[in-house]
């Protein structure tokens, strides 16, 4: 079976003045249905431009993104035409929650799905279904000033499950939450790679979490420096 998400020998390049920044220079990734991969790398590393890439958000400069083998994206792909594939098939989860603020948890959810063309009542209803797998049915009705920072952020996965994805990209989702809330939210994307069989990547700085990843692919000066399964990724943290 093909990989849900295979990023081929991505390059990256901004030009800058007399120089060219190499934001990537190279980058191989992929990501089976069922697996959680990491991205990891020091800062500036490249690892937001290759999810942007990954996401079909920004063309590569070079190489391609294939989407369950069938090739999505080359330089002159025109990226608005895609939206309607980006929306049917990934799942987007930033660092900031992002949820309107007007808006409660459970409308937040049903928003994704009635974009879609589904109809309201059928969109609440999977909406709240989704908030009460995520542990927040007792927080549907509330808007997100009302909610704690890892509320937010599981509104925010529920949203980006709601069109059941079968890839989530996710860029320090954690990066603002205390490390409880952090391992929670960790957690909750394992389980998703596991029950849903979505391919789940997270780029982030946490390496507590990096026992949950099948794989992790540890970036530098917009290259892979090491590509390791989690039992030996746990070393690479504690160098
Ligand atoms: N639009 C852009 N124009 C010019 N340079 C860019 C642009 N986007 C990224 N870069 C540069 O590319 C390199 C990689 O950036 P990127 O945001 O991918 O790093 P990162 O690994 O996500 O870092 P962080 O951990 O700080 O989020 C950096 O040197 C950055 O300054
Ligand atoms: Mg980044």
């Amino acid at each position: 079976m093909s990989a849900t998400l295979l990023v081929e020998d991505a390059r990256k390049h901004f030009p800058s003045g007399d120089t060219v920044v190499r934001a990537l220079d190279g980058v191989t990734v992929e990501a089976r249905p069922g697996e959680l991969i990491g991205i990891m790398g020091a800062s500036g590393s490249g690892k937001s431009t290759m999810l942007l890439i990954a996401g079909l958000l920004e063309p590569p400069t070079d190489g391609a993104v294939y989407f369950r083998g069938e090739c999505v994206s080359h330089p002159e792909a025109d990226l608005d035409r895609l939206r309607d594939f980006r929306r049917r098939n990934i799942g987007f989860v930033f660092q900031k929650a992002n949820l309107i603020p007007f808006l409660s948890a459970l409308d937040n959810v049903a928003l994704a799905l009635q974009i879609d063309d589904v109809p309201v009542a059928q969109a609440r209803d999977y909406a709240h279904e989704l908030l009460v797998e995520l542990g927040l049915g007792h927080r549907v009705d509330n808007r997100p000033a009302r909610l704690s920072g890892g509320e937010q952020q599981r509104v925010a996965i529920a949203r980006a499950l709601a069109n059941d994805p079968p890839l989530i990209l996710a860029d320090e989702p954690t990066a603002a939450l205390d490390s409880v809330r952090s391992r929670q939210v960790m957690e909750l994307f394992r389980t998703i790679a596991d029950e849903r069989q979505a391919s789940v990547m997270v780029v982030t700085h946490d390496s507590r979490s990096i026992d949950l990843f099948d794989r992790v692919y540890e970036f530098s000066d917009g290259r892979i420096l090491s590509e390791n399964h989690s039992a030996a990724a746990s070393t690479l943290v504690a160098r």
